[in-house]
């Protein structure tokens, strides 16, 4: 079933303007490289240069208009599978880490600051995990996702893209974002791409210059969770406990946007505790906090900014509804309200210029079609490095056997030397 369907069942607009960019066709100078020439730029990089690279004048734009076309085909998200992490960040391929939605009152008044202090284990972010825990579930669960019967496959995987839910909402909010930008990696191996994000140098500052009320703020929304969620189907939320930002209970899904077979990962904040909920993941709920609103600018900036995050996070894997706490300034939470996902478009009709799912789609699969584009050497240890600022194109750069290298040995090693062993 297609959760969306095309008005127009080939996506293949061939009158459209195209997003591709010509930059300039002078190639005698570097472009790529020159744009990435900062303080900690990996050594042994090995640029595009004349002759090496036919696509080095290409970029993509994020202009909304070039976007506002009919809604592509993104078939209903499947689970395939899921893991979970421990309070160490150990994997589990499996969903012990599972949490269960308790309805709490409309008026709850729940402290968020509580036990920022003393009951608080926070994940440590200064280790960049990359797509580790992703490809431990791919080796775990490979013969779920070969491709059957095909004894001379370009793509053993039967996917064209792996990587995590979070790097596709920034794909997604791309064309509406003036505050932060990303980067990319992506490495073809084996036919199949793997995207996997980098830190900018950006957001290594901003994350350096936190404030104290910025690091406590970020703490609420994971407190929120907790007064909100039970650890089996019979139990309460335990809100004296440990709030350990280590444990995280992951959904894998398969599905398909355009020509473009998905295969990515996040992290579900809890499920329906009815026995006769929808399966996964339509029994799943997404947890969210925010600032109570008190005027009509708030209201605005909360359809403008906040809904169109919230319903590309979860409209991606499938999950179809949003749970919010609203809070005061002093972090207690003094309204509940459920935003189901499909309805999040009609509340923000209103809205003079606003944001449109559609864009948010159609520039996710025309970036997915420059990557298979120009992500053409299957090895890896090359890195496509696609960039991108606020009202800027992105742009790339190529990097053979650098510290942008992200597929560890050991998962090249174990998909090169054994095939999967087929499950009966
Ligand atoms: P809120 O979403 O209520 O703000 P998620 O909602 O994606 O499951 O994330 C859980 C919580 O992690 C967030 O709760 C917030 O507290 C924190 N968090 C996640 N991403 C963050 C980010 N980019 N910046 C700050 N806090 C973040
Ligand atoms: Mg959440």
């Amino acid at each position: 079933m297609e959760q969306h369907r095309s008005h127009n069942p080939n996506p293949s607009h061939q009158n459209r303007p195209s997003a591709y960019k010509r930059e300039r066709e002078d190639n005698g100078r570097n472009h790529c490289e020159n744009k990435h020439s900062r303080p900690n730029r990996p050594q042994n990089q090995s640029g595009p240069s004349r002759g090496q690279n036919p696509h080095s004048s290409l970029s993509l734009s994020t202009r909304r208009e070039l976007y506002e076309r009919d809604f592509p085909v993104y078939k209903q998200p499947v689970e395939v599978g899921c893991f979970s992490l421990d309070s160490e960040r150990r994997f589990f391929n499996d969903g012990r880490q599972i949490r269960y939605y308790v309805e709490p009152d409309r008026r709850p008044n729940f402290d968020l600051r509580d036990g920022y202090k003393d009951r608080f284990i926070k994940r440590d972010d200064s280790v960049k995990e990359k797509l580790d825990h992703m490809l431990r579930w791919i080796l775990a669960n490979r013969s779920k996702l070969s491709a059957r019967g095909t004894t001379a496959s370009s793509c053993d995987l039967d996917i064209d893209f792996v990587t995590w839910r979070g790097h596709l909402t920034k794909l997604l909010t791309a064309p509406y974002e003036t505050r932060e930008g990303w980067q990319l990696a992506v490495t073809r191996f084996r036919g199949t791409l793997y995207i996997s994000e980098v830190e900018t140098e950006a957001a290594r500052r901003d994350q350096e210059n936190r404030t104290e009320r910025h690091e406590e703020m970020m703490y609420w929304g994971y407190k929120f969770e907790q007064y909100t969620c039970a650890d089996t189907v019979h139990s309460r939320p335990d809100p004296g406990g440990v709030v350990n930002t280590n444990e995280a209970f992951c959904t894998v899904v398969q599905t398909r946007l355009a020509d473009h077979r998905l295969l990515f990962s996040g992290e579900v904040d809890c499920r329906d505790k009815d026995p006769n909920a929808p399966a996964a993941p339509a029994c799943y709920i997404e947890l969210k906090t925010s600032a109570e609103i008190c005027t009509p600018k708030q209201r605005s900036n909360f359809h403008r900014f906040k809904l169109l995050k919230w319903w590309a996070q979860s409209f991606l894997p499938g999950v179809p509804r949003v749970v919010a706490g609203f809070r005061d300034e002093e972090g207690v939470v003094v309204a509940m309200e459920t935003f189901p996902i499909s309805k999040i478009s009609h509340l923000i009709k209103n809205e003079h210029n606003c944001w449109k799912p559609t864009v948010c789609m159609n520039f996710c699969s025309d970036f997915l079609s420059f990557v298979k584009h120009i992500a053409t050497e299957d090895n890896p240890s090359v890195v496509y490095l696609l960039s991108w600022e606020p009202r800027r194109d992105v742009t790339f750069s190529v990097h053979r056997d650098s510290p942008y290298c992200f597929l560890p040995h050991w998962f090249v090693e174990e998909m090169t030397s054994s095939q999967p062993s087929h499950q009966s």
